[in-house]
């Protein structure tokens, strides 16, 4: 084992094609489906990790402003498993900041506890494989487990009582096949319902659940081939498919859970006209309200235009297919 010390991580955010709802353990947090998800490349965090020997318990900086309260005990429930591994006891000076809005569906806890894993455990002195640090920011958020891999990434349901095969992998690299991402922001407030509540919810009071659980093995294989295949027909429609059946489950349950607002509902409607007019794009939502045009790289450009100045389009960001987590060493390392 290294020197336990300080550390420092990015990693990118992703975006789910098939999507992950629903736990088949939540003390564990063990996914009750597969999924399949983009790394990309423009929404980052960046984390710091490091421990001290004189320390009074951990501390935690949001985006520069210290953090109390829940979001501090999960970063430090997260620690306590580092620490475990590490054999040690020491507090930790945790700072992270992210290129974007935070809780607002634009998957922060994704590269936020990915970035959290890889630096804590350098920090602590591990030197963990991607297969373990998948493993261990699984813990701290299911589709963090994704991040820790760039490009095209499939997260195993996994059949283990102990979780150790609910794990990622890179299933095609960035080189692969360079889609492009339109992100369009239309909402900056933290959503109401977390994606861990909003879970457990569709799983205790939406008739579309078991349905929804037993459909996965279906898109799976069809996301995966047309992921092998560079099929962008085939992509678009297993990933319009899962997301709107995502949705139906989370808006079916008592009381239902709406993440869209006006401009969602708008602009799905767009991404579907624009395919009628001949540019290869296709929409994706996570757990809020933000639209995600997913096209070809030379369709990038005409997607943009077509948003731009959209009333309710409070933000658009381009993204590429992105690398996996990495230690930060530097500006241009
Ligand atoms: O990893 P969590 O707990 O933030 O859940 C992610 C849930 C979705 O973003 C809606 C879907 C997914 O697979 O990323």
């Amino acid at each position: 084992m290294s020197k336990i010390g300080n550390a420092i991580a990015v990693a990118g955010a992703n975006f789910a094609l098939v999507k992950y709802w629903g736990k088949r353990n939540d003390a564990l947090n063990l996914p009750a489906v597969g999924s399949i998800s983009i790394t990309v490349d423009s929404l980052i965090t960046k984390t710091s990790v490091a421990f001290k020997e004189n320390g009074s318990g951990d501390s935690l900086t949001m985006n520069g402003e210290l953090a109390t309260g829940s979001m501090l005990a999960r970063v430090s429930r997260f620690l306590d498993w580092v620490r475990e591994m590490a054999g040690m006891k020491l507090s930790a000076v945790v700072k992270t900041e992210n290129s974007f809005p935070t809780g607002a569906g634009l998957a922060s806890s994704a590269s936020g506890f990915a970035a959290l894993a890889l630096a804590a455990s350098r920090a602590a002195g591990l030197a963990l494989s991607p297969r373990e640090l998948s493993i261990l920011a699984r813990q701290g958020s299911g589709s963090a487990a994704r991040s820790v891999f760039g490009g095209f990434v499939e997260m195993r349901r996994g059949s283990r009582d102990d979780g150790r095969d609910a794990v990622a992998a890179e299933l095609a690299s960035p080189a692969h096949w360079p889609l492009s991402v339109v992100v369009a922001v239309t909402g900056l407030k933290p959503k109401d319902v977390g994606s861990r509540d909003g879970m457990t919810h569709s799983r205790e009071t939406s008739p579309f659940y078991d349905t929804w659980v037993a459909g996965a093995d279906k898109d799976l294989p069809q996301c995966r081939g047309a992921i092998l295949e560079r099929d962008f027909d085939k992509l678009a429609d297993v990933s319009e498919f899962n997301c709107l059946k995502m949705h139906a489950v989370a808006m079916a349950s008592r009381p239902g859970i709406l993440y869209w607002n006006d401009t969602t509902v708008a602009l799905i409607h767009e991404a579907r006209r624009m395919r009628k007019d001949g540019i290869p794009v296709f929409f994706t939502v996570d757990a809020g309200p933000q639209v995600k045009f997913i096209c070809l790289p030379e369709a990038a450009p005409q997607v943009k235009k077509r948003l731009a100045g959209w009333p309710g389009v409070k933000d658009l960001i381009e993204c590429a297919v992105g690398k996996g987590v990495r230690e930060w060493l530097g500006e241009g390392r």
